[in-house]
């Protein structure tokens, strides 16, 4: 309840949600031609059954620039009414100008500003507070998040630990600028919480870069230890932005997971003390797609109709850096 005298204040609130995925399907029986891997190891090992991977001729800026035109048709809106474009990527089309402004570009937009945020696989949170940064503060009124990631471009197509876990693919959500009671009922982003620990960054890299190689690089993962911080700090930092928000795990209608193993989804759900009948799980279908993962799931879940107007969110997502972080939202 609003006391009286008390100001209204500003919330991020999701107005329109869409998503795209690369036609080509890659099921897990492709792998067992190339390298010493079954489906039955991929399946019980991550949870992934299938992912999509982009065409030759298929960038991450055309990903995005699909799940953009999808997220504007969802909230009825132009380009023109978008007033920032922020991308979280670690797979861009060159290594500058950002994807966001190649989507800015692709969608006819001549105003407003773009840029990427790049933090691997909880990049979208990271583009998700950042834009409602900008919401809260005034200093944009609708903001374009994206998540896009071709990761299929930085496989090590021997490496059996890395190349069976990654899809491409891209998700995007515009927020908006509503008045809001300044209560955990209220829509919108009601709490973030972002961590990074630099010391981790052998665990998760890519082995090329612009500054180190000239080369752009294959994924390195020491998957056993990402999965052990995983579980132990998803769980905590959902907990950390629930409370932030005055919220607790019973509140939760739906987590939001980061996709990339479905034993890390279902530890973290049982840690939060939440069924799986109330996790978003699309790893099945889409593998790990790293930044666009969230959004990805977020869209799908709207579109089969789980997800629903006032529905109160929790994702969470862990990755390269270490970096992670988790965000409550509204819908
Ligand atoms: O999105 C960014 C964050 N990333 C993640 O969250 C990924 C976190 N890690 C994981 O998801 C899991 O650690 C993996 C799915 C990568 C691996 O699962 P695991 O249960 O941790 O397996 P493991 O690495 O302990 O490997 C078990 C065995 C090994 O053989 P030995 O040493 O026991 O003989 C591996 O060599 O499985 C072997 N192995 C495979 N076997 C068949 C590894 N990859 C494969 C494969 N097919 N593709």
């Amino acid at each position: 309840m609003k006391n009286a005298g008390q100001s209204s204040i500003r919330r991020a609130v999701p107005v329109g949600i869409g998503h795209y995925l690369p036609s080509r399907v890659v099921p897990n029986s492709e792998f067992e031609a190339k390298v010493d891997t079954t489906d039955e190891w991929i399946k019980s090992r991550s949870g992934i059954e299938r992912r999509h991977f982009a065409a030759d001729d298929e960038a991450t800026s055309d990903l995005g620039i699909n799940a953009a035109k999808a997220a504007l048709k969802d909230a009825g809106l132009t380009p023109d009414d978008i007033d920032a474009v922020i991308v979280a990527t670690s797979t861009p089309d060159l290594t500058f100008p950002s994807v966001a402004t190649m989507i800015q570009s692709g969608l006819g937009m001549t105003r407003g500003f773009a840029f990427d945020v790049q933090a691997v696989c909880a990049g979208f949170i990271y583009a998700l507070s950042t834009a409602n940064a900008y919401i809260v503060s005034g200093q944009a009124s609708r903001v374009l998040v994206i998540g896009a990631e071709t990761f299929s471009r930085i496989m090590d197509w021997d490496d059996r630990t890395t190349s069976v876990l990654f899809g491409d693919g891209a998700g995007a959500l515009i927020l908006e600028a509503q008045d809001a009671e300044g209560t955990s009922e209220d829509r919108g982003v009601l709490a973030v919480d972002l961590h990074s620990d630099g010391q981790y960054r052998d665990l998760l890299y890519v082995d090329g870069g612009v500054s180190r190689t000239q080369s752009t690089g294959v994924l390195k993962m020491e998957g056993r230890e990402v999965f052990r911080h995983a579980v132990e700090k998803l769980a905590q930092t959902a907990h950390t932005a629930l409370a932030r928000a005055n919220l607790s795990a019973d509140d939760v209608t739906w987590v939001v997971p980061h996709q990339a193993n479905l034993r890390i989804i279902t530890r973290t759900a049982q840690k939060m003390g939440v069924e799986m009948d109330r996790v978003i799980v699309t790893v099945q279908d889409h593998g790990n797609t790293s930044a666009a993962s969230i959004p990805l799931a977020l869209s799908t879940g709207v579109a089969e109709g789980k997800i629903k107007k006032g529905d109160l969110l929790v994702a969470e997502a862990i990755g390269g850096g270490l970096a992670w972080g988790s965000a409550v939202l509204r819908w």
